[in-house]
């Protein structure tokens, strides 16, 4: 899909498809009401025949041939009370809006949105939010169908934003485009079966990515070196597994030579069947999105390449199957960490937070800035929180309300959770230095709190995306996030967003 700013106005603009917005009780925001005026009167006579009156929730309503406009559909989508029009609300109505316009065939479309008042939310945001739902509603995954069982690609190919500031629109756009480009590659990543999606496939993701982009550049760790380097309780995961496990190493050096980078590390299990502490065989095949965290880091990375971010970037990823296996890790089995601390595996399924601690350990070595882990690390989190939000701990309260405020400003929210010295005991071993997993109490709080034993010497957040990443039922696929959240960080701390 291709965004232009467009300055023209509502009825003189040649589209297949104008979009309009009228509020509660068909009040007209600006641009509908300059249309209003050109079909003299003609839009408000059909509004008031058709069930369209501008409330919340709605479906958008679509006019054929108007009179006085130049476009070939007229699609009006309802905002509800003026007063009342939040953030939630807009994208809500944008995304509905979205799925007409992709539904009726239009090839092209213009956007005349820029008079509606969103509550604290800019034109800039407007255009954004435009860029990156168009693009979300119009992703499709099915390539792994036949060609004839593949519905038609969305004809929309064309989207003009009008908007009275063109060049920060035209700004909102690009970096809308870029993070709709790392929202899709996060998608597609997670979406792909596990005998497609697997640690190699991952790999060469990330070095066909590297290729792309002048500032970036891929080295990937293979088994005998995450060996001589130690990575016992990494490699232990890796065990049952026929699948070469890979160490993904991404950096990305857009910022200043010796500036501190800013790590993200994704969980990159890319099937996990729990192991010998095997999962009921009920919905496992979403075990496949188990690889969620690392294309959301890998999402956002290409964010950052794309839109040449001027920040410092190490993207790590430890890619690995879980599974049951003669040589698998067997409950009680104790191994040793990079860091050298010894973890009795008391449950083989609690294997994200084995792969990332030896990965958050040898983040330390890039001397990070910040560190940010992204996994889907535990059912106790979508227990917690459901859908809505991703799980967010911090060791330090800048970091968190950086990453708090990334998630209000996208929509892609997160929710601080405690990291209290009171539940490590949960973590007790009495055979090693401390076990793999807490028990049933606070599951999502104890596997942070074993996360926390490897991250003392540096600003480290956990985001854990167990109940956002993808979605279940009927509209079964991933979601692509928290790539907007992590975008948003990373244009912030870039200094491009104020
Ligand atoms: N990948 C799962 C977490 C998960 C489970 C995400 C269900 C989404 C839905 C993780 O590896 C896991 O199995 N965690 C266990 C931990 C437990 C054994 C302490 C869990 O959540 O059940
Ligand atoms: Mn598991
Ligand atoms: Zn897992």
């Amino acid at each position: 899909m291709k965004f232009s700013v467009i300055s023209e106005s509502p009825a003189s603009h040649r589209t297949d498809c104008l979009l309009l917005a009228v509020y509660g009780s068909r009040a007209l925001s600006d641009e509908a009401e300059a249309v209003d005026k050109a079909s003299r009167g003609q839009l408000v006579e059909w509004l008031k025949r058709s069930p369209m009156d501008g409330s919340t929730g709605q479906p958008p309503v679509i006019f054929y041939g108007l009179r006085g406009v130049r476009a070939h559909r007229v699609l009006v989508v309802g905002l509800g009370a003026r007063s009342k029009l939040d953030a939630g609300g807009f994208a809500k109505a944008l995304r509905k809006a979205a799925d007409a316009v992709i539904g009726s065939g239009a090839a092209s479309a213009a956007l005349f949105l820029d008079s509606v008042a969103v509550a604290e939310r800019d034109g800039y945001w407007k255009v954004r939010q435009a860029v990156e739902i168009l693009s979300a509603q119009a992703y499709r995954f099915d390539e792994m169908k036949s060609k004839s069982q593949r519905t038609p690609r969305p004809k929309l190919t064309r989207v003009g934003l009008a908007a009275a500031d063109a060049e920060r629109a035209r700004a909102a756009a690009a970096h809308g485009e870029a993070v709709a480009a790392g929202v899709e590659t996060a998608r597609t990543l997670g979406n792909l079966p596990g005998n497609v999606c697997t640690p190699s496939h991952l790999a060469e993701h990330a070095r066909a990515l590297a290729k792309r982009h002048a500032r970036l550049t891929a080295r990937i760790i293979e088994a005998a070196e995450m060996k001589r380097l130690g990575m016992g309780s990494f490699l232990s995961v890796a065990r049952g597994s026929r699948e070469a496990p890979k160490l993904i190493v991404l950096r990305y050096t857009g910022g200043k030579s010796g500036a501190k980078p800013v790590a993200l590390v994704g969980k990159g299990v890319t099937f996990d069947t729990g192991g010998v502490s095997l999962k009921p065989a009920a919905a496992m095949d979403e075990m496949k999105f188990d690889m969620c965290g690392a294309a959301s880091v890998l999402g956002a990375v290409e964010v950052a390449a794309r839109l040449k971010l001027p920040i410092n970037l190490v993207v790590l990823v430890p890619a690995t199957e879980n599974m049951p296996d003669g040589n698998a890790s067997k409950p009680g089995d104790i191994v040793t960490t990079l860091a050298g601390k010894t973890v009795e595996i008391l449950n083989t399924d609690a294997e994200g937070r084995l792969i990332l601690c030896d990965a958050l350990t040898y983040a330390a070595r890039f001397e990070p800035e910040v560190v940010v882990d992204v996994a889907t690390l535990t059912g106790a989190c979508v227990v917690a929180l459901g859908a809505h939000a991703t799980g967010l701990w911090a060791n330090d309260e800048r970091l968190a309300d950086e990453l708090l405020a990334a998630g209000t400003a996208t929509g892609d929210r997160a929710w601080r959770m405690p990291l209290w010295s009171e539940y490590d005991e949960q973590l007790r071993s009495n055979f090693a230095d401390f076990a793999n997993v807490g028990g049933r109490e606070a599951g999502a709080v104890t596997a942070a709190m074993f996360l926390a034993r490897f991250t003392g010497d540096f600003r480290w957040a956990h985001l854990d995306i167990a109940g956002t990443a993808w979605k279940q039922g009927k509209a079964k696929g991933a979601t692509g996030r928290p790539v907007p959240l992590l975008a948003e960080f990373l244009l912030r701390r870039a200094g491009v967003l104020d």
